[in-house]
């Protein structure tokens, strides 16, 4: 408001209205000292890249089931600084799956992102994180997880639902072949990750892909191995070639305390009954969700002292204008890394 008063000469009526004008610039002023500023760095600075990367991290370490996923893209970014210093992020990233399984120690960075045409499943999470000591660190999330249904082709390959019957014969028979051949261990199917059929001349084309996990048996009777030491394995099998192929994972005790608790849990075998891809953990301390909805966090904002024209959607706010260029250009969302 004290931008509008520019001329030098003014009526008995114009003082009132710069007293009052005064007056509310000082109540601003003191506003903005207890309240939170609200930064939004551009979605591809170092800054906002290093917090989704944190981001990628935890929610892949939260889910005990499916794949890895890697970031796709940053949509959104907020940094909400306190006066007393406390840092928060609120962003929104877009993720999608790689063919690496949770269990499998492959780094993220080196899994292959599965193209449009095997149909992606893309993970939308909005990610709260705080700035604890120098270190960021997730404190909720909301996430959801799609099939893309994008690019979807005749002829291409559907994914199925995980209890399909048709290609869980598959993963039976093959998984019995692979015993058959392996001399050392019995291995028995913790989870099925991924099925799909592909129309090929001659009848559907079956594909699948499992987890394994070494049996403990005695007689004819195996159960799975319920011990960190376990072997586990990644397969997949095609019914058109009539192979599987499996990788068997380095052992599980270089894992941290945090993955043995998760390990756990792995161990009842998991089939999302009617389910086609499993999910990303849904949400995490949903009592922080006001941060986690957009709208709710504008009511909080201050928005800096400033001509309107640099609140343009995405802009980075000019926290001083006269010393600050005024961006036009959108920040974000930011790059797309894969599609
Ligand atoms: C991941 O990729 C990097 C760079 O390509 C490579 O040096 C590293 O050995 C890979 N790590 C694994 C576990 O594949
Ligand atoms: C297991 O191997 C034996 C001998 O190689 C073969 O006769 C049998 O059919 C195999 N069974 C399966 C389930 O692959
Ligand atoms: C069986 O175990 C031995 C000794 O642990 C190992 O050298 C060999 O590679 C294993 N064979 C298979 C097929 O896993
Ligand atoms: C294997 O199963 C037997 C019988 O249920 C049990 O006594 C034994 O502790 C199990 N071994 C391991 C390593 O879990
Ligand atoms: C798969 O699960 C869905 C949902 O639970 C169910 O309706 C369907 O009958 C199941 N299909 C098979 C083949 O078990």
């Amino acid at each position: 408001i004290h931008h509008t008063i520019s001329t030098l000469t003014f009526t008995f009526a114009e003082m009132n209205l710069l007293c009052v004008t005064v007056v509310l610039g000082l109540l601003a002023g003191a506003w903005a000292q207890v309240m939170p500023a609200v930064d939004r760095p551009a979605c591809d600075s170092p800054e906002a890249e290093a917090a989704a990367l944190v981001a990628q991290d935890y929610l892949n370490a939260q889910h005990k089931h499916g794949y890895k996923y890697a970031l796709n893209r940053i949509e959104d970014i907020k940094i909400i600084s306190t006066p007393a210093g406390d840092v928060t992020y609120v962003m929104e990233v877009d993720l999608l799956e790689t063919d690496c399984h949770v269990l499998d120690p492959t780094p993220v960075a080196n899994c292959t992102v599965r193209p449009k045409v095997l149909t992606a499943v893309e993970g939308d999470c909005d990610v709260v994180l705080k700035n604890v000591g120098g270190a960021l660190t997730v404190t909720a999330f909301k996430c959801k997880t799609e099939e893309s249904t994008e690019d979807i082709c005749l002829g291409c390959p559907t994914l199925l639902p995980l209890n399909d019957t048709n290609a869980l014969d598959l993963v039976h028979a093959s998984l019995a072949h692979y015993n058959n051949n392996s001399i050392n261990a019995t291995y028995m199917l913790l989870e099925v990750g991924r099925l799909t059929s592909q129309i090929v001349s001659g009848g559907p084309a079956y594909k699948a892909e499992f987890v394994i996990v070494e049996g403990n048996c005695t007689n004819d009777a195996c159960e799975p191995l319920n011990d960190i030491m376990a072997t586990h394995g990644f397969c997949t099998a095609s019914s058109s070639s009539a192979t599987v192929d499996c990788k068997i994972f380095p052992n599980m005790v270089k894992y941290s305390i945090n993955s043995i608790i998760q390990y756990t849990f792995f161990l009842i075998l998991f089939i999302h009954h009617g389910l086609k891809h499993h999910k990303l953990t849904r949400f995490h301390n949903p009592e922080l969700n006001t941060l986690l909805s957009a709208e709710s966090l504008e009511s909080a904002e201050v928005v800096p002292v400033a001509p309107a024209v640099s609140v343009v959607a995405g802009a980075s706010p000019a926290s001083d204008p006269s010393t600050t260029p005024i961006s036009l250009v959108p920040l974000c969302p930011g790059k797309i890394r894969f599609f």
